[in-house]
C-alpha cells in the first residue's frame, strides 16, 4: 500500500517552494486589485513572457479603474496591441466602467463572475488574490499537476474528473494565502511539473504524488487524453481591395464567432466550389456596394482551435453605391457599413489578426515592414 502525504499537509511546502522559487513577475509584486485584474485578464490567453512586455505600459497609460473607464475604447484596444484576443480589451474596458460607476470592487468570486470577460477560472483566481477567498482554480498547468498528483484515469475535460481535480486544488489551498497557493500550483506546472520533462526531484508536491510514487506509472502519461473534438472546416472568400496605398478593411461584429471585433479584409463564407462572381454577389449582400473579384490568387489555411479556415483570397474592386456628384474624393468612407480605408501605418494601431498578414502575404501585398501588430 502506498503511503502518500495528504494534500492539506503539503500546503506549507507548496508555499515555501513558491516563496523561494517563483519568477519575479510584475503582477506578483502588486496588491492593487486593479493591477491584478489587468494582469489576470492579459494572462487568460497570452503567455506571461508576452504579458510582461505590455503590462507596465498599459498601467502607465491607464493607472486606475477611473482612468480606464474614462478612456475611449479605441485607445484601450491600441494599448492592447501585441497581446491578441482584443475582445478581452473591450471587456476589460466595460468592466472598468461598471466598477467606476459602482465605486466598489467585487467582494467574492460570485461577484467577480458577474463582470464581462471574467469567467469561472478568472473570478476564482481574482477572489483568491484580492478578497482572500479560498477559491481553487484549474488552468492547463494545474490540470496537469493534479492529474499526475492523483494519477487521474479520466481526461480533465470530463465533469467528474474536473470536480475531483478542483477538490484536490481546494485541499492544497492555505486559507491564510489562497491567492499565493493558486499561483504556486500554476508555477509548479510552469517550472517543475512540465509537460515533457517533469522534475519530480524538485517538486514540493512529490510526497503526495501518486504518479511519482507508483513504480509502474510514468508521470508523463498524465493527464490522459480525452476524445478529440471533431474539426470543423469553414470555406471563406476574402477580397483584397486597394486604393493607392490604402487597404479596405471591415470591422467584424463583436459577437462574430471568429475574429470578433477585429479589423479584417472583407470576407464571406461560401461553399467550396463557388467562384468569383458568386463571391462578388455575396460580398455585395454582406457589405453593400458593387464588387468585382478576380479569380482567387491564393488559398490560405488558418487553424484556430478546432476550426480550419480555408480562405480563397482574391484581388478585388469595390465601389460604394453613390452617384458620382456625391463623391467626396479619394478616401470615400463606406457609409452605413463597417468598411473603411486604412493606410499601412494606421493598420498598425488596429486590432487585427495574424490571418490578415497571412492573407496579404499570400496575394503579394506587402505589409511586413513595418509589421502589423496582430493577435494569434
Ligand atoms: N497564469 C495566470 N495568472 C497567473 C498567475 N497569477 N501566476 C502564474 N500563472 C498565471
Amino acid at each position: 500500500m502506498l503511503q502518500l502525504v495528504e494534500p492539506e499537509q503539503l500546503r506549507g511546502a507548496l508555499l515555501a517552494w513558491f516563496d523561494r522559487c517563483r519568477r519575479d513577475l510584475p503582477w506578483r509584486r502588486t496588491r492593487d486589485p486593479y493591477g491584478i485584474l489587468v494582469a489576470e485578464i492579459m494572462l487568460q490567453q497570452t503567455r506571461s513572457e508576452v504579458v510582461a512586455t505590455r503590462y507596465r505600459g498599459f498601467l502607465e497609460r491607464f493607472p486606475d479603474v477611473d482612468a480606464l473607464a474614462e478612456a475611449p475604447v479605441e485607445s484601450v484596444e491600441a494599448a492592447w496591441s501585441g497581446l491578441g484576443y482584443y475582445r478581452r480589451a473591450r471587456n476589460l474596458h466595460r468592466t472598468a466602467r461598471i466598477l467606476a460607476e459602482r465605486g466598489a470592487l467585487p467582494a467574492s468570486a460570485a461577484e467577480w463572475a458577474e463582470l464581462p470577460g471574467v469567467g469561472a477560472y478568472t473570478s476564482a483566481l481574482l477572489a483568491s488574490r484580492c478578497c482572500g477567498e479560498s477559491s481553487p482554480v484549474l488552468d492547463g498547468n494545474v490540470e496537469r499537476v493534479l492529474s499526475r498528483f492523483l494519477a487521474a484515469t479520466q481526461a480533465p475535460r470530463r465533469a467528474a474528473a474536473r470536480r475531483n481535480l478542483l477538490a484536490t486544488a481546494a485541499r492544497l489551498l492555505d486559507p491564510g494565502r489562497p491567492g499565493d497557493s493558486n499561483q504556486a500550483l500554476m508555477e509548479v506546472g510552469s517550472l517543475v511539473c512540465r509537460r515533457g520533462r517533469p522534475d519530480c526531484g524538485a517538486c514540493p508536491l512529490a510526497p503526495g504524488c501518486r504518479a511519482f510514487h507508483s513504480p509502474r506509472l510514468d508521470p508523463r502519461a498524465f493527464p490522459v487524453a480525452g476524445p478529440r473534438r471533431a474539426r470543423e472546416v469553414r470555406h471563406c472568400f476574402t477580397a483584397v481591395v486597394r486604393q493607392g496605398e490604402d487597404l479596405l478593411l471591415h470591422r467584424r461584429p463583436g459577437d462574430a464567432d471568429w475574429l470578433a471585433g477585429r479589423w479584417h479584409l472583407p470576407t464571406v463564407e461560401l461553399a467550396s466550389g463557388d467562384e468569383s462572381t458568386r463571391a462578388a454577389e455575396a460580398l455585395g449582400r454582406e457589405f453593400g456596394g458593387c464588387w468585382e473579384c478576380d479569380e482567387p490568387a491564393a488559398l490560405v489555411r488558418h487553424a484556430v482551435t478546432y476550426r480550419d479556415f480555408l480562405v480563397r483570397a482574391a484581388i478585388a474592386r469595390w465601389r460604394p453605391e453613390r452617384r458620382p456628384e456625391e463623391s467626396t474624393g479619394d478616401r470615400v468612407p463606406a457609409e452605413g457599413s463597417a468598411l473603411a480605408w486604412f493606410g499601412r501605418e494606421e493598420i498598425e494601431g488596429l486590432p487585427t489578426s495574424s490571418l490578415l498578414r497571412k492573407t496579404l502575404d499570400s496575394v503579394g501585398v506587402n505589409c511586413a515592414d513595418p509589421p502589423i501588430h496582430s493577435g494569434p
